[in-house]
């Protein structure tokens, strides 16, 4: 992309070796989110080259994001981009194909080429709560404040919050911060398995640096496999996992070999 469609995006990307950072770059709004964003993403993710092998999400001015711009949900906004009170108009099957193009950079968080980082600091409401979710890890402040506001607005959370937040912290644990809306600091994201490390906020970029020289330390294609591994593993019955096991064994045995 270029520096004027990733400003329109309200995003920079940076990339140094096999390290892309994409930085949520509207701070005079606390990076709320808006469909061009969303796009701008997912682009990003696709057209990033084999090298890369770590993607860093996070926002700038002490932030990561305070979720969905609320203006989209203003009735005297019809004509911002992507206003839900114009999409309204649309039939049931059309919202869902337009909600399924919204969650694309979601669901490209997940690929296997790369690990995703989310650094939270400040808040992660809603939106901003479900992009950190997407990612892989999250190195979050001691003080972030996630808060899973859908349901306070009348909502449900839309953006792949939902299975990931469940497999992170339980069905029980889910429930209860989503019905709740409650906010969930980053010392209890630690305490209940939704962030990986904790760290003061001075620390985040010393803590995320060495993360980064871990998760770069091994070979790119024995990490990519196994982390297919690991995201298919719940939805197979144990013959199945270790069927893929031995698969991608054999892969990598020639790999090896250079064949
Ligand atoms: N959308 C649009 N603008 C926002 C915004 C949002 N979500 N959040 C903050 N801003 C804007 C404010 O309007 C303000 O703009 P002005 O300077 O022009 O007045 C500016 O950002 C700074 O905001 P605050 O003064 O409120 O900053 P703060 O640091 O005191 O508070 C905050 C930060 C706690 C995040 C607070 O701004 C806030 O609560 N924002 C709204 C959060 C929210 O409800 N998000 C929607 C969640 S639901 C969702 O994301 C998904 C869905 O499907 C509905």
């Amino acid at each position: 992309m270029t520096p004027e469609e990733l400003a329109h995006a309200d995003l920079d990307l940076t990339v140094d070796g096999a390290v892309a950072t994409i930085t949520l770059n509207r701070p005079e709004a606390r990076n709320a989110q808006r469909p061009r964003l969303w796009a701008g993403i997912a682009r990003v993710l696709e057209e990033l080259g084999p090298e890369i092998r770590v993607v860093v999400l996070r926002g700038a001015g002490g932030t990561f994001s305070a979720g969905l711009d609320l203006g989209l949900l203003d009735p005297a906004k019809p004509d911002e981009e992507g206003n839900f009170i114009t999409v309204l108009g649309l039939d049931d099957q059309a919202i869902i194909d337009q909600i399924d193009v919204y969650q694309r950079p979601f669901v490209l968080l997940g690929d296997p080429r790369f690990i995703t980082i989310a650094v939270v600091e400040g808040h992660a409401i809603g939106a901003g709560f479900q992009l950190a979710l997407a990612c892989d890890l999250r190195i979050a402040a001691e003080d972030a404040r996630f808060c899973m506001k859908e349901p306070a607005l009348g909502l449900v959370p839309d953006l792949l919050g939902t299975k990931p937040l469940v497999e992170a912290v339980g069905y029980a644990r889910a429930l209860e911060i989503c019905a709740s809306a409650r906010i969930v600091s980053g010392t209890e994201a630690g305490e209940i398995g939704l962030a990986q490390v904790v760290v003061p906020a001075a620390e985040l970029d010393g803590v995320l640096a060495a993360t980064v020289d871990a998760l770069t330390a091994h070979p790119h294609g024995a990490v990519t496999a196994t982390k297919r591994l690991l995201q298919e593993a719940p939805a197979r019955t144990i013959d199945e996992q270790r069927l893929a096991e031995r698969t991608a064994q054999v892969a990598r045995f020639r790999a090896l070999a250079g064949g």
